[in-house]
């Protein structure tokens, strides 16, 4: 891209998608608080990113922008946003509400629930990588990436194993919502998709306060029961988000973060040849391809953001992947350093709504590479390219064909 374009955030156009870096280092250097032509402002700088994430005078949610009117004039949108049976999640709910919400399935996902999950993932990763293992080739999205957190995600819930495939398409056509543009087809898809995953929950909810077992669904089920902790519609709506966030997610981490190793034989061999370095080298690769790319937040009074002044309503949208390569944060931030440290990465967010998930996404990533690149040897990038998925806001893979040799017999 030279220097004569006009510079503006559009993340939808293909060269970005694919690779959206260069234009990030571009607005971080020449227009760090930039005023897109869609109305928004955007930020690329570490400091100002965090700032804004951690700003009580920022809010999560939708109905704060001054755009929910503009939008409104949409009838889908607005049965979206008002509609009485969906109440918001608490990623798009301020406090008190949030910390209501938070609080109430905090302890399912600490580190210390998280670990006593570890022996059940290994077990799974092992069976996963077993399947394939005969074969000489794999789809690393397919057959690892993406049946790992979604196991793991509908047993802490006790989804049976045959609805798992009617999830799978819920979850693909609500994520689109996260987008910052969402095409007509895709908003109407998105919005069956949420019906039918409300109505199935609903049933799952009822089939569950009818016969309670020791699963998260459950436990949630009883803090609804007790009081007024949690409305059904809000269970309801705790349970998309869990159960989306599962889905779409860490999916991105393992495809993204395999993809950069190989991309990165050196890296790779290290990791191989020292353990000790899955922790760091998973962090590293949140934020070297981070699987989030940005957020959004709503100015709740008029302020100042680097010189710049936001009005009370306006939207700022944090992008997370390119304050994970700020050069004043993370010298050479370009480079792949499984060893980086510090590695203050925000590739889960900061401030109040800091990834909920985050221990569970970091223990099953640090089990699921270490353990494709012993358990299958020589594995490399297949004669197919790896296929980006086309959402924006999640940065990730539809596939990614690897090769390794097989055992000779
Ligand atoms: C690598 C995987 C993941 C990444 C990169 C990621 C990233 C993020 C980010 C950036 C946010 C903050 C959004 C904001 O501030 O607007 C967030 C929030 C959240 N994430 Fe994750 N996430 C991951 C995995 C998961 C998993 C596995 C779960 C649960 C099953 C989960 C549940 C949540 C929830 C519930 C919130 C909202 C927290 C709140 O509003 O207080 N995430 N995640």
């Amino acid at each position: 891209m030279s220097t004569s374009d006009t510079l503006a955030f559009n993340p939808f156009l293909p060269e970005v998608h694919e690779d959206p870096y260069p234009l990030y280092r571009r607005l971080r250097e020449e227009d760090p608080v930039h005023r897109s032509p869609l109305g928004m402002w955007v930020l690329t700088r570490h400091a100002d990113v965090l700032a804004v994430l951690r700003d009580p005078r920022m809010s999560r949610d939708p109905r704060r922008s001054e755009r929910v009117e503009m939008l409104r004039s949409s009838a889908e949108v607005d049965a979206l946003l008002s509609s009485e049976e969906a109440a918001p999640s608490m990623l798009f709910v301020d406090p008190p509400d949030h910390t209501r919400l938070r609080t109430l399935v905090n302890k399912a996902f600490t580190p210390a629930a998280v670990e006593r999950l570890r022996p059940r993932v290994e077990v799974i990763v092992a069976g996963l990588l077993e399947r394939v293992a005969g074969a000489g080739a794999m789809d690393v999205v397919e057959d690892l990436a993406y049946p790992l957190p979604v196991t793991v995600i509908c047993e802490m819930f006790g989804v049976p194993d045959a609805d798992w495939d009617r999830f799978r398409a819920w979850s693909r056509a609500l994520v689109r919502l996260l987008d910052p543009l969402v095409a007509a087809d895709a908003l109407e898809r998105a919005l069956e998709a949420r019906l039918g995953l409300r109505g199935y929950l609903r049933e799952l909810i009822a089939e569950r306060r009818a016969h309670p077992t020791g699963d998260l669904l459950t436990a949630l089920i009883v803090a609804e029961d007790h009081g007024h902790q949690l409305g059904e519609a809000e269970l309801v709506s705790m349970c998309v988000l869990l159960l989306v966030a599962g889905h779409e997610t860490t999916v991105n981490l393992i495809a993204n973060g395999t993809l950069g190793l190989l991309r990165h034989p050196e890296a790779r061999a290290s990791l191989q040849a020292d353990p000790a370095l899955t922790g760091s080298a998973v962090e590293e690769l949140l934020r070297y391809d981070s699987p989030v790319q940005f957020t959004s937040r709503h100015a709740l009074a008029d302020l100042e953001i680097g010189g710049s002044r936001v009005r009370v309503g306006e939207t700022v949208v944090a992008v997370l992947g390119a304050a994970n390569r700020d050069p004043a944060q993370f010298p050479d931030p370009d480079r792949l350093d499984l060893t980086r440290k510090p590695n203050r990465h925000v590739a889960f967010g900061g401030g109040i709504h800091f990834c909920l998930g985050a221990p569970l996404a970091r223990m099953e990533a640090s089990i699921a590479i270490p353990a494709l690149l012993g358990r299958l040897p020589g594995l490399e990038l297949g004669p197919e390219p790896p296929v980006r998925r086309d959402t924006v806001t999640l940065r990730g893979l539809a596939s990614l064909p690897v090769t390794f040799p097989t055992p000779s017999r």
